[in-house]
């Protein structure tokens, strides 16, 4: 069946939605559906700081608990639901799993499982030290060209791939230049985790080179050369900044009982520190932070502020009521982190969005295409896996 419908109707529903996903209340305090669904703010004010964590870290959850408050979202989850395994794999890769970080051996062999058997010799885009292909070149006995543009990962993956005999041969080459998409002609691509450009050239080049067959798992949409995402088809039609799509990616799964307290304390800073800004009339901190270096938050809140306003050129004054300020910090943090909720509900929709404009452009390139995930949101939460063959090898 064509993408284009689930495209459709899934762009219709980010675009009505629109006033709930695009505003961030770290920066905008106040979003418009506040003052149209009350209840709905009232609701997500009730829950407490693990409530929010458990709602933060799981769609299906998130999905079932906002459903109550906006009927629509049943319907919208039908739209996102997509097929998957039913259990990650136990890895099992014997030499094949050298030197590989564990996490990243469960994600190539789940990635592998659900590949199967590929379709003609394999181009590895982008592939660090050539995990993924050289997993798949041992298993399937198929020669493996992985292109990669960092020398360092090349010589280690060619190390690996030599001590085990294999027929892999690492190119350092820019995915992006000119030249490298002729490598897909006739092969294979295959792509754990690419980021923006980079699988978008994987797909433009696929096509225009006839790759036989692509699987590929995008990560990190929003690493593009352009300020807004450029569609790959006319359907595709909710426009979209860097900032937006920054959203797809947003994720709290992987963040551990630590994590979450430093991440608490830094965003809660922050939004002291802003409301500081905000108070000596400094409007433009609005245009963004940069990022804040660990140890600062180690300092009392007053030094905080210090180094952050010499950084930003702004005056500070030590009479402040620094107390005061940290207090509101970490009450707007509590605040952010429930009206973000809501947010949140649209990351996976409009991951998904974005991966059925990818599927429409490889099925009109005349790709029969599958878009699955290749393993449980816990391994990687980028799991989503578009699956391409030309119809003419199938
Ligand atoms: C997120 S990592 C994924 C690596 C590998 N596929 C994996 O899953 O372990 C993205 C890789 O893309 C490489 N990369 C970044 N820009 C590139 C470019 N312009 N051309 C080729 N590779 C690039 C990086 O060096 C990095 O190894």
């Amino acid at each position: 069946m064509s993408s284009a419908p689930r495209l459709l109707a899934l762009g219709a529903v980010l675009r009505q939605y629109e006033d709930y996903w695009r505003p961030a209340p770290f920066w905008q305090r106040h979003p418009a559906w506040c003052d149209s669904t009350p209840d709905l703010v009232a609701a997500v004010m009730t829950l407490n700081d693990a409530e929010t964590e458990i709602l933060a870290a799981d769609n299906a959850r998130l999905w079932r608990w906002l459903a109550r408050y906006m009927p629509d979202w049943a319907h919208f989850a039908e739209l996102c639901a997509l097929p998957a395994p039913r259990h990650d794999p136990i890895p099992d890769l014997g030499r094949r799993s050298w030197h590989i970080p564990g996490r990243k051996q469960a994600q190539i062999q789940a990635f592998a499982d659900v590949l199967g058997e590929p379709v003609a010799a394999i181009v590895e885009w982008c592939s660090g030290k050539g995990h993924l292909g050289r997993h798949l070149g041992s298993q399937w006995q198929l020669p493996v060209l992985s292109l990669e543009l960092d020398a360092a990962l090349c010589a280690a993956g060619q190390d690996f791939a030599d001590h085990m005999a294999l027929d892999q041969t690492f190119l350092q080459a820019d995915a992006l230049a000119t030249g490298s998409a002729a490598h897909l002609a006739q092969r294979h691509a295959v792509a754990l985790h690419a980021c923006g450009d980079l699988h978008r050239a994987l797909l433009v080049g696929a096509k225009a080179h006839g790759a036989l067959a692509i699987d590929l798992a995008p990560c990190c949409y929003y690493r593009i050369n352009t300020p807004r995402y450029q569609p790959f088809n006319p359907e595709a039609d909710v426009p979209l900044s860097q900032s937006d799509l920054h959203l797809a990616v947003t994720e709290t799964t992987t963040a551990g009982g630590r994590e979450r307290r430093q991440r608490d304390v830094a965003m809660a800073r922050k939004l002291g520190y802003l409301a500081w800004c905000h108070d000596h009339g400094d409007a433009s901190r609005q245009a963004g932070l940069k990022p804040v270096p660990a140890a600062w938050n180690r300092r009392p809140f007053a030094d905080y502020v210090q180094a952050m306003a010499a950084r930003d050129g702004l005056g500070w004054d030590a009479r402040a009521d620094w107390r005061a300020y940290a207090e509101t910090g970490r009450a707007r943090q509590k605040e952010v982190m429930r009206l973000s909720l809501i947010r949140l509900a649209f990351r996976r929709p409009l991951e998904i969005w974005l991966a059925l404009d990818q599927a429409l452009y490889l099925e009109r390139a005349d790709y029969a295409v599958t878009l699955r995930e290749f393993c449980a949101p816990g391994l990687t939460p980028r799991n989503l896996l578009l699956s391409a063959r030309r119809q003419a090898t199938i």
